[in-house]
């Protein structure tokens, strides 16, 4: 077998391309060059000297590009690594990810931001770009110094996990944030209202006996911060909506003219409260799942644009954080490796989106939620592509993943769609184990 590892210039041939920005699936060749994509030709196959790997109808699109999550170090380097995580994220067919600031130390200060993207640089299997603090040890108290920040590599602020609960606070962190024209991830869930809820307030949390958490905690949080960014015209993206109220105001204050954007998560996209029937701790998250209403107010404004992209909120723990009683178990599940199928099952392959629609929430938009570059199938781009076989069947495994952590509700279940590897600036890096 050829080794694509380490070639240089080389074509793609018969692939299926698809190009998010003008929403086509085209057969065709294209040519990767010293790291770029030099030609796109609607041949399927090319007279040509150089190498060729036949790509045999596969789906040959942008690299996704990953706005939330959690690499976990430094700090807690027991859950996932830079080295892991983004072994995960390439796996996942993910070419760039941004990761959260909730590490030990808190990505609060310009060292911290400049040491984690060192430590990408030395050992990342993708791009790594960094989401800064918007408050100093995320304690919601002291904004941090976002020149600084950003002079140190932070394209974003973020006090992921908590949300801000003093308005004040965040008025100024958005007029700070604003003027170093950096967007703020909001984690909206008023905590006073969530405290110690294990999964949302319903018939199934009185059924399971479990606290919840109103889907009101979610939309007070979003209804604030919305007013707070119509109040300064900075910029605000809302991190892991998942209720149809939060939607409702979304869409409300996009059609003012607020600068809002906002995010969903595969598992809120696809998983429903009643799934923790059995108590799996993997389905705990915050927010937490929610009801099939919900689900469906997710779908219908990923499909309108009031939901602008897809993030994973891959929030690694281990079998020992988990493997506690329910209510002391940490939230968070993993999804970088397995965003793709579980949604290309669950929603392509049940007709509630369409595949190039599926591939531009998870490519060109959150580019565009960020400013980052990427996401992008045109000539001069940088080759960071991935290679799909959207009908392949395979069952995620702990033997199967990449991430130091398992803690996914999805192993042993079958999916459709398998992401075969992506190129990194033309490097080939295979994800299957
Ligand atoms: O479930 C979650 N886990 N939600 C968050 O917002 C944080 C994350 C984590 O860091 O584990
Ligand atoms: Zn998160």
């Amino acid at each position: 077998m050829i080794d694509w590892k380490d070639r240089k210039e080389f074509w793609v041939a018969g692939a299926r391309i698809a190009d998010p920005v003008t929403g086509r699936i085209r057969t065709g060749s294209v040519l990767i060059r010293k790291g770029l994509i030099e030609e796109i030709t609607w041949q399927k196959q090319v007279k040509t000297d150089l190498p060729v790997l036949e790509a045999g109808g596969l789906l040959l699109a942008p690299g996704f590009i990953d706005i939330h999550t959690h690499l976990r170090e430094p700090g807690f380097e027991d859950k996932e690594t830079i080295e892991t995580g983004t072994a995960a994220a390439a796996a996942g067919g993910y070419t760039a990810i941004v990761c959260m600031a909730n590490t030990d130390p808190v990505i609060d200060d310009p060292t911290v931001v400049e040491h984690v993207l060192k430590r990408a640089a030395d050992s990342g299997n993708c791009r790594v770009y960094v989401i800064a603090a918007v408050t100093k040890g995320l304690e919601g108290v002291d904004i941090c110094e976002y020149h600084h920040l950003k002079e140190a590599g932070a394209v974003a602020l973020s006090d992921d996990g908590k949300y801000i609960t003093n308005s004040q606070v965040m008025r100024s962190a958005l007029e700070y944030a604003g003027m170093q024209g950096l967007v703020i991830i909001s984690h909206c869930e008023d905590p006073y209202l969530t405290n110690e809820s294990q999964m949302n307030e319903s018939y199934w949390s009185t059924k399971l006996g479990l606290k919840g958490a109103h889907a009101a905690s979610e939309e007070i949080a979003v209804a604030r911060d919305i007013r707070l960014a119509e109040l300064t015209g900075s910029m605000l993206h809302i991190a892991h909506v998942s209720t149809a109220g939060a939607v409702d105001l979304i869409k409300k204050a996009k059609k003012r003219g607020v600068v809002v954007t906002a995010e969903a998560t595969p598992h809120h996209l696809t998983l429903d409260e009643s799934m923790l029937e059995d108590y799996d701790r993997n389905l705990k998250v915050n927010p937490p799942l929610r009801g099939k209403k919900d689900i469906a107010a997710l779908l219908a404004a990923l499909r309108d644009g009031t939901i602008d992209c897809i993030a994973t909120d891959h929030a690694p723990h281990t079998a020992i954080d988990k493997q506690v009683e329910f209510d002391l178990a940490p939230p968070g599940m993993i999804g970088l490796e397995t965003s793709f199928a579980q949604l290309n099952t669950e929603l392509v392959g049940k007709g509630e989106l369409e595949l190039i629609d599926l591939i531009r929430l998870m490519t060109s938009r959150p580019a565009d939620v960020l400013g980052l570059p990427g996401g992008k199938m045109a000539e001069g781009e940088p080759a960071d592509l991935v290679l799909i076989d959207p009908n392949e069947r395979w069952t995620p495994e702990r033997e199967n993943l990449r991430s130091k952590s398992f803690n996914s509700p999805l192993l042993g279940k079958e999916l459709t769609g398998r992401v075969q590897g992506v190129f990194l600036e033309g490097k080939w890096f295979s994800s299957i184990i």
